[in-house]
C-alpha cells in the first residue's frame, strides 16, 4: 500500500516517524509545503486553497491513501479534500480526540490543548473533546514553537523563556495534547516542564493506533520505501528527515 503524508513543512515528520516505525506501508510519499509554511497563522481560505493544490500534487502518484499530518491542514480542509480525491483522506484531529479518550477514563480530569493561532479558533479538538463529555478542556494558541521547531530549538534557555511565556499562569493538566505535529520535537522538555502527571497524546502515535482500529492494518515485516518531495528547499527537509528518522 502506499500513502501520502502532507504537511505544511516538516512537523508531519513526526507522524511519519510514527507511520514509518509502525510498518504499515510499502511505501510513503511525504510531501512538505516548505514555501509556504506556516499556515496556522493563515485564514480558512488559504489553507484550503494550499491543500487542495497539495491533492494534486498527489494525484500524479496513484496513492492509495492520503494523511494529513497537519492538525491546522485537518481542522480547515478535511471536508474539501475528500469532496475532491478518490482514496481515503484521513486528519489528525479525530486521532487526538480518541487518544485522548482511551488515556483518560475519568472526564473531569483537565486537559490543556496546545497548537497554532488557527488549529485553536477552529475548536475542533474543544468541540471533540466535550462531544465525548470531557468537562475541562482548555486551549492554548503557542505559535512561537513551531519556528522554534524549525530552527532546531528542542532545549535550552530560549525555549523555557517560551514556556514560561505560554504557561506562567497554567497549573500542570492531566494531559497535554500536541496538536501540532512541530510540537512532539518538545516532548522531552514539555514532559520535564509538567512534570510525570501529564501525559502527552501525539499526532503520530494517535494516527498509528487510529489507522489500526478502523482499518484493521497489519504490520509488515519491511520498512516502508520512503520518498521525500517540498515546495522549497528539499535538500533541508531531507535533512530534516535523516535527523527525526535517524536514517543513514
Ligand atoms: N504542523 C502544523 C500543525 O500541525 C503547524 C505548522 C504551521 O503553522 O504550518 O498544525
Amino acid at each position: 500500500m502506499r500513502v501520502g503524508v502532507f504537511d505544511s513543512g516538516v512537523g508531519g515528520l513526526s507522524v511519519l516517524k510514527s507511520l514509518y516505525e509502525a510498518n504499515l506501508f510499502e511505501e510513503i510519499i511525504y510531501y512538505g509545503d516548505t514555501a509556504r509554511v506556516p499556515y496556522g497563522v493563515k485564514d480558512k481560505e488559504t489553507i484550503v486553497k494550499f491543500c487542495l493544490e497539495a491533492l494534486e500534487f498527489f494525484k500524479q502518484f496513484n496513492i492509495d491513501m492520503l494523511i494529513i499530518a497537519c492538525n491546522t491542514a485537518s481542522a480547515y480542509a478535511l471536508e474539501e479534500l475528500r469532496a475532491k480525491a478518490d482514496f481515503p483522506i484521513y486528519g489528525v484531529i479525530e486521532a487526538g480526540v480518541r487518544a485522548t479518550c482511551k488515556s483518560l477514563k475519568d472526564k473531569d480530569k483537565e486537559i490543556l490543548v496546545i497548537a497554532t493561532k488557527a488549529t485553536i479558533c477552529s475548536k475542533q479538538y474543544q468541540m471533540g473533546l466535550e462531544k465525548e463529555g470531557f468537562t475541562r478542556v482548555k486551549a492554548l494558541a503557542t505559535g512561537l514553537f513551531v519556528p522554534m521547531v524549525e530552527e532546531g530549538i528542542f532545549e535550552g534557555e530560549l525555549l523555557k523563556s517560551a514556556f514560561l511565556h505560554y504557561f506562567k499562569d497554567v497549573k500542570s493538566p492531566d494531559a497535554l495534547i500536541l496538536a501540532c505535529t512541530h510540537f512532539p520535537l518538545l516532548s522531552k522538555a514539555l514532559g520535564e516542564f509538567f512534570g510525570e502527571k501529564t501525559k502527552l497524546i501525539h499526532s503520530g502515535e494517535a494516527i498509528v493506533e487510529f489507522l489500526k482500529q478502523n482499518s484493521h492494518f497489519k504490520s509488515l515485516d519491511k520498512k516502508a520505501n520512503l520518498r521525500f518531495f517540498a515546495s522549497s528547499d528539499i535538500n533541508a527537509l531531507k535533512n530534516t528527515a535523516k535527523l527525526w528518522l535517524n536514517l543513514n
